[in-house]
């Protein structure tokens, strides 16, 4: 059985304040939550912060992106052991935002999942095609390439360690939100493309997800939990949207 994993990617928000309410609303509604694994991925400042207030907690966390090196010159960097050192548990690698804004190749982002698992983390790599590759109907090309560059660099045993968030760039913050047919389309395919590590890795759904679509998405065969942004900083809502695996 592949587990239900539901990540809050708080993108760069938050403040100490915030930060602490929104963690003890979670903790408080945790016990709700009986059929997912929960976890939240914080800018980098916040991690000793979370990590405190999450010790002994089963609310896992994590970072949002990582460096492919493993320490040395490389200023404003964080390696995957210095996040190892605080208890992540998860790190989002290829995110869109990161690919478009940070320019982050198809091969860069294979080596932070590969440097990921080196430092012990779970990567999770985002996958996902904009509104024109949609509409020139390349969906299933972009994904096909951006997977494949992954399994170039990770061994089979690595690759069936993974989580994989499909994330259309165009559902993400839009509100807009891909139907669960156009989710499970791509999701079957990146499932079938995985071959034998496809039981293995949760394939997360990401883009515009709130408590009111995600029960209809989940119910779908192969999404087995969701990379949720915006609905992430909102205590009650990140968990309505846990307690829809059901
Ligand atoms: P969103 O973001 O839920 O705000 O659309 C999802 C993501 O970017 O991971």
């Amino acid at each position: 059985m592949r587990p239900s994993l539901i990540v809050g990617n708080w993108k760069m928000n938050g403040s100490r304040a915030e930060n602490s309410k929104l963690l003890a609303s979670l903790k408080a509604q945790l016990a709700n939550v009986v059929d997912a694994e929960l976890a939240v991925c914080v800018p980098f400042v916040y991690i000793p912060q979370v990590s405190e207030f999450l010790e002994g907690s089963k609310l896992s966390y994590g970072a949002q992106d990582v460096s492919v090196h493993v320490d040395g010159a490389y200023t404003g960097e964080v390696s995957p052991s210095m996040l190892n050192d605080f208890g992540c548990r998860y790190v989002i690698v290829g995110h869109s935002e990161r690919r478009q804004y940070h320019k982050e190749s198809d091969l860069l982002v294979a080596q932070k999942a590969l440097a990921a698992f080196q430092g012990k983390l779970v990567p999770i790599v985002c996958l996902g095609e904009t509104l024109e590759q949609r509409e020139a109907a390349e969906t299933l090309d972009v994904i096909s390439r951006q997977l494949h560059s992954i399994q170039a660099v990770l061994s089979d045993e690595l690759m069936s360690k993974l989580v994989i968030a499909y994330e259309p760039v165009w559902a993400i913050g839009t509100g807009l939100t891909a139907s669960p047919e156009q989710a499970q389309e791509v999701h079957s395919f990146i499932r079938q493309k995985l071959g034998s590590a496809g039981d293995k890795v949760p394939l997360l759904y990401g883009g515009s997800v709130k408590a009111s679509n995600a029960k209809a998405l989940f119910s779908k065969p192969d999404i087995d939990g969701a990379l949720v942004g915006g609905a992430s900083l909102d205590a009650d809502e990140f968990i309505r949207i846990a307690k829809a695996v059901q």
